[in-house]
């Protein structure tokens, strides 16, 4: 197993493989090989950490990175980090790859200065990586009550001390919403994979991996 930089050759496997792994796991289908798609050209997109994972002469994970704010209860807005889509290709998850990419990927964040990440997920895989409720930590969620102790969203403080006692509110960034600000131009795309059959699973409104 090695980690490594996607490269440009990598891109339409590194797609597929998002697409494979997500496919009705949240939703009917999936929309996140297009956020991929179209992130890499985004300025808030982090080209050291859009990572790939190999295993037996394929790529058997992914993972991306960007930037994003919060924004303080001062009205001032105060840099953060998130990641995703993470995948790991069907037939490996639950094997441990999943969380050795992301702690690579952590740590070399870490080293690059980035001091916090808040981000969606299912606290059952996240926590293994540090994550906790982002709720603990007084960072609230665009969508929910401010109170409200919301279950889905994470946070970490990478350097200790860099979030310290603020208080804000997270929204991802504009990026993550491309596919439904576009569903023309997300159909086109969907079209060039090989057709897969969207279905209605039990579970795929809660926020689970
Ligand atoms: C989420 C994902 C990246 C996790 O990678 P993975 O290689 O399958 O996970 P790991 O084997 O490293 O899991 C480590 C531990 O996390 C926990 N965990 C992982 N997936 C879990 C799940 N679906 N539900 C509950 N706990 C989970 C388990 O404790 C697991 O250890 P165990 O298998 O010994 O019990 C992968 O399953 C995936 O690609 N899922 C589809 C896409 C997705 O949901 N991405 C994340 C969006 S937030």
């Amino acid at each position: 197993m090695n980690i490594q930089l996607e490269q440009p050759k990598d891109y339409r496997e590194v797609e597929n493989l998002t697409r494979e792994a997500f496919w009705n796991v949240y939703r009917p289908g999936c929309t996140e090989h297009y956020v991929l798609n179209q992130y890499r050209n985004n300025p808030d997109f982090i080209p050291e950490l859009d990572l790939v994972m190999e295993e037996e002469g394929r790529i058997i994970g992914h993972v991306m990175f960007s930037k994003a704010e919060i924004i303080l209860d001062d009205g001032s807005h105060f840099p953060s980090w998130t990641f995703g889509p993470i995948s790991i290709a069907p037939e490996y998850k639950r094997k441990g790859y999943g969380l050795r990419l992301l702690n690579y990927a952590l740590e070399k964040a870490k080293k690059m200065g980035i001091g916090l990440i808040s981000m969606e997920g299912n606290i059952e895989f996240y926590k293994h990586a540090g994550f906790d409720l982002a709720s603990k930590m007084k960072i609230h969620y665009h969508a929910e009550p401010r109170e409200s102790e919301v279950p889905y969203f994470l946070a970490q403080e990478l350097i200790p001390g860099y979030w310290g006692n603020r208080e804000g509110t997270y929204c991802p960034p504009k990026g993550y919403f491309v596919a439904d600000e576009n569903p023309e131009a997300f159909e086109k795309y969907e079209a060039t994979f090989p057709k897969k059959e969207k279905l209605h699973l039990p579970g795929q409104l809660s926020i689970g991996a």
